[in-house]
């Protein structure tokens, strides 16, 4: 299997937190309930929508915005995205116990993420792109058994990376770019991952890429690092990742030598002081 770096995952931990969360899980829609008219008295809604249609008179599955699922009829997914909203996310939030999509991409939330996002066992999608997040990347998140998109782009995140990421090992898709994140980039120690894109571009990382997190990243299509502080060599390992289509790796401080293996390649932008062998 030349080509592609494979690690087998290891299940326990993330089955251990899963029975111990779901002995948390609230039991049934009033909780879905309880936990939106949280969200909403946390926002502003200048189209005044949320205020006239999120009424109690009604069930939570009519709601603008919301979703119900065949799982008991609970909430599964959450849509608020373009709806100008301004506020906090509360956390009360993580009492949406069957939720499997959720975005707001594209309001003006502010603050930082609370910790009980982690208790979204079921999350798949989590979209908050374009908002004016701030603080940390909550690293709990890490223990989403389900998410495959994680998308926070264009917001104010500082702070490192979570290593906690890299051990969802179904996500497919993490995009963090134009945000403020600082510190080394932090290298996959357990999972493997079937990361298909990841975008970090336009943040303060810096130090140098990891040598072993092309290891474990058998699935990557696309890697994008563009307009950090990263610097030393890009991993050699990279060559070997073969599936990848599209890499840039512009406006850092890297070199290299890489042995590329890359078919698929649609286009490549690296540094200058690059040799291919
Ligand atoms: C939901 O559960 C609470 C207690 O946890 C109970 O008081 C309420 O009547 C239940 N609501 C429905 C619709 O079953
Ligand atoms: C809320 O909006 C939905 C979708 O537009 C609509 O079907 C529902 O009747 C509205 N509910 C109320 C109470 O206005
Ligand atoms: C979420 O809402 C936006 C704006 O209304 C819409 O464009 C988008 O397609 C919705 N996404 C899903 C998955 O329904
Ligand atoms: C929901 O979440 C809040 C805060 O995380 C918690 O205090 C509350 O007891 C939870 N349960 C229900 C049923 O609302
Ligand atoms: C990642 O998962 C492993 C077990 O699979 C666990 O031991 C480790 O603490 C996790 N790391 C982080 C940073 O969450
Ligand atoms: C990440 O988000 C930015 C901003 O929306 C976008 O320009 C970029 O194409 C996204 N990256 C990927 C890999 O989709
Ligand atoms: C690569 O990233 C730079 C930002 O550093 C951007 O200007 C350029 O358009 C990107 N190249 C491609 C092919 O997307
Ligand atoms: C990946 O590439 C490195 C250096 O190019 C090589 O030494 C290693 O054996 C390769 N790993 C796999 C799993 O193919
Ligand atoms: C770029 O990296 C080289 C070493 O790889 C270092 O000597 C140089 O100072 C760095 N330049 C910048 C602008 O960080």
């Amino acid at each position: 299997m030349k080509g592609t770096c494979f690690l087998n995952f290891i299940p326990t931990f993330l089955f251990l937190v899963s029975m111990a969360y779901s002995a948390m899980e609230v039991t049934n829609v009033t909780a879905d309930q309880t936990a939106l008219l949280a969200l909403k008295a946390h926002l502003t809604d200048p189209h005044n929508i949320l205020p006239n249609n999120w009424s109690t008179t009604a069930s939570v599955c009519s709601w603008i915005g919301v979703t119900c699922g065949a799982q008991r009829d609970r909430v599964s997914g959450l849509n608020l995205s373009h709806m100008s909203l301004s506020g906090y996310i509360p956390s009360e939030i993580g009492n949406l116990s069957f939720l499997s999509f959720l975005s707001i991409r594209n309001n003006n939330f502010q603050g930082s993420l609370p910790n009980e996002l982690a208790r979204l066992l079921h999350l798949e999608y989590l979209d908050f792109g374009f908002n004016s997040f701030t603080g940390d990347i909550p690293p709990s998140l890490g223990s989403l058994p389900k998410l495959k998109s994680l998308l926070l782009e264009a917001n104010f995140f500082l702070g490192n990376l979570p290593l906690s990421l890299w051990n969802i090992s179904s996500l497919q898709t993490i995009n963090i770019s134009y945000n403020q994140l600082h510190g080394f980039m932090p290298s996959s120690i357990f999972s493997r991952s079937s990361l298909y894109t990841i975008d970090l571009s336009f943040n303060h990382l810096s130090g140098e890429i990891p040598a072993d997190i092309f290891n474990h990243l058998p699935e990557l299509r696309g890697i994008y690092f563009s307009r950090n502080r990263l610097s030393g060599s890009i991993p050699r390992t990279i060559g070997n990742c073969t599936l990848i289509e599209e890499i840039n790796f512009s406006e850092n401080n890297l070199t290299g030598e890489i042995k590329p293996n890359w078919p698929f390649l649609t286009y490549l932008v690296l540094i200058s002081s690059i040799e291919f062998q």
